[in-house]
């Protein structure tokens, strides 16, 4: 039985869409570019680094080698996130051996970062026949790891937080896809050596426990602080965002404060002692007339 005319128009429409991307048409491939769906898993790669020099390492064509972060022993993967889901997340790095160790100390040391990369967009699913390859992009994520160094252990904070934006969009949708835009990731606490607090002394042989608090902006910018203080995650909730509503008041008694001393207190005092001698760099020795306090000589 021939087609009916309904599925050969169908059919020529499935056609068109399907034809591989012109360069006038370059707009249509962007935007046929694949997103992550809500939730979708974003692995996490590092690069590979010499243990002696702490160098990256490269490939016969000179490419640097980027090899997936360490398997948690929680999911007995390496550690990824996913997209838009704000989360806490533990990852036991059930032994440190002796190279990884040294790797630490790089990383503690800042001699190297602990530089890794997530792909901006998944992968396609499927690759048009006749299209340039498509080339996956990657944003940069380096983890700011912190600790201290000691002859024969080191102490490694183990909380990190990890802040994650995506590129723009026009409307913005509770548990939306979207694309990644850029990201840091960064150990919180590092001075506190308390007992209990996340800070862990290492030896070679010990698992890592590290935890990371994952957080989502749905741009490029941080959260607003013009009228109300609100953040709006991509998760949808709306976090009353107290803590840095108190932070934001404290700063501004802060200012209030030094703008009353230095406005009211000080020309006050200075007044009082009749501005004499007082010269910036000088020292009294009869040169400027600056804003500078020199000893009271009467
Ligand atoms: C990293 O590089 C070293 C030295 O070239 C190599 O021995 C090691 O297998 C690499 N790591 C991975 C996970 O490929
Ligand atoms: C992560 O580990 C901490 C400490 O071991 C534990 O209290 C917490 O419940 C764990 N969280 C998750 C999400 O597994
Ligand atoms: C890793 O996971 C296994 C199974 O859950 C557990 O028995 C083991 O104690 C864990 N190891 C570490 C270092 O957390």
């Amino acid at each position: 039985m021939p087609p009916s005319p309904i599925a050969q128009a169908l059919l020529g429409a499935l056609l068109l869409f399907t034809q591989p991307a012109t360069a006038e048409s370059s707009t249509l491939r962007e935007g046929a570019l694949p997103s992550y769906h809500y939730g979708a898993p974003i692995a996490v790669e590092c690069m590979n680094r010499s243990i002696e020099t702490g160098e990256h390492i490269q490939n016969e064509k000179d490419e640097i080698e980027w090899i997936p972060f360490p398997s948690c022993n929680e999911t007995l993967k390496p550690l990824e996130f996913h997209y838009g889901i704000e989360s806490e997340i533990n990852c036991t790095i059930p032994m440190v051996d002796d190279p990884f160790f040294h790797l630490l100390e790089f990383y503690i040391h800042s001699d190297a970062p602990l530089a890794c990369r997530l792909p901006a967009r998944p992968p396609p699913h499927v690759e048009a026949v006749g299209a340039e390859p498509y080339k996956q992009e990657y944003i940069p994520l380096v983890f700011a790891l912190a600790g201290t160094l000691q002859l024969s252990h080191l102490h490694i904070s183990t909380h990190l937080n990890v802040l994650l934006h995506s590129t723009p969009k026009h409307h913005i949708h509770p548990h939306d896809s979207g694309v990644l835009d850029s990201g840091a990731a960064y150990s919180t606490s590092p001075l506190s050596h308390m007992e209990g607090s996340q800070t862990r002394r290492l030896v070679i042989g010990d698992p890592l426990p590290l935890s990371f608090s994952v957080r989502w902006f749905p741009t490029p910018a941080l959260p607003k602080t013009e009228g109300k203080v609100e953040w709006q995650g991509i998760g949808g909730h709306i976090y009353a965002s107290t803590m840095f509503y108190s932070l934001v008041s404290f700063i501004t008694g802060v200012l209030a404060s030094a703008v009353y001393f230095f406005g009211v207190i000080l020309p006050k005092r200075l007044r009082g002692r009749g501005m004499g001698g007082a010269t910036p760099l000088g020292y009294g020795m009869g040169v400027g007339n600056g804003w500078g306090i020199s000893k009271r000589m009467d």
